[in-house]
């Protein structure tokens, strides 16, 4: 089962799909998460794609086209995978047809531009991991502190509001058309593409829902 998730920044993507690869059994493919690993850790790749995820800004095709034909030969990604960020623009759509990727299930989060801009302001993130909490929505149990590990939650550079403001602009600009992409393959048989708009405006548990009845009908 290969499944995209498609959406602005902080529509709630990375939220929400724990329970989806849950539901599948499949691995969680974040770009986003892979290119901070990548920063982190000083690679090369790292180092060039730093600038970029600071200011808001999408990373080269290529480079991150090469990232994801790499993971996704790993033997975790057997029964399918998840996409969390990728494809961003169509030329990244169209490197998963070249390659004969065929996408089950295209899963659209829905979320208006201003609701967005909260959202990410209380956003707090557990970098090694990608665990993703809100101050507010989503609290983690101890104030600034990861479930899990315990370990710190720190605050994203390109959650600020002028560079979230930036990446709804390239998101539109660049990214919404693929919900057009998916839409027409969804409406071509042959394709095995089944497109599906959520509404992610609501609590965390309404959308699960959501996106859980509609991936099973
Ligand atoms: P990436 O990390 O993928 O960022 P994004 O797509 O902009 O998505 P986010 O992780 O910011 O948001 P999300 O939708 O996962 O929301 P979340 O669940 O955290 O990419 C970062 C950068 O990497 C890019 O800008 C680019 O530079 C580069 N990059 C990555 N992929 C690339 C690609 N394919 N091509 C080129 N460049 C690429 O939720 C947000 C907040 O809201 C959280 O605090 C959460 O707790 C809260 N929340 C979630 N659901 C709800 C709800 N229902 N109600 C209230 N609050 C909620």
């Amino acid at each position: 089962m290969n499944v995209i998730l498609l959406g602005p920044p902080g529509a709630g993507k990375g939220t929400q799909a724990a329970h989806i690869c849950e539901k599948f059994n499949i691995p969680q493919i974040s770009t986003g998460d892979m290119l901070r690993a990548a920063v982190n850790s000083g690679s090369p790749v790292g180092v060039e794609a730093k600038k970029t995820i600071d200011a808001g800004n999408l990373v080269p095709d290529d480079l991150i086209i090469a990232l994801v034909k790499d993971r996704i030969q790993l033997p975790d990604c057997h029964n399918g995978y998840l996409l969390d960020g990728f494809p961003r623009t169509i030329n990244q759509a169209n490197a998963l047809k070249l390659e004969g990727i065929r996408i089950d299930y295209c899963v659209e989060v829905k979320v208006p531009d201003d609701d967005i801009v909260v959202r990410m302001s209380g956003r707090r993130v557990h970098l090694s991991s990608g665990r993703t909490y809100h101050v507010k929505f989503n609290p983690p149990q101890e104030s600034g502190k990861d479930d899990i590990t315990g370990g710190e939650l720190i605050q994203r550079v390109d959650d600020k509001e002028d560079i979230v403001r930036g990446r709804l602009k390239i998101y539109h600009k660049q990214t919404e058309p693929l919900v057009k992409y998916y839409q027409n393959d969804s409406e071509k048989p042959e394709t095995g593409t089944k497109f599906i708009a959520i509404n992610g405006v609501g609590t965390l548990e309404e959308v699960k829902e959501r996106i859980s009845t509609a991936l099973v009908s």
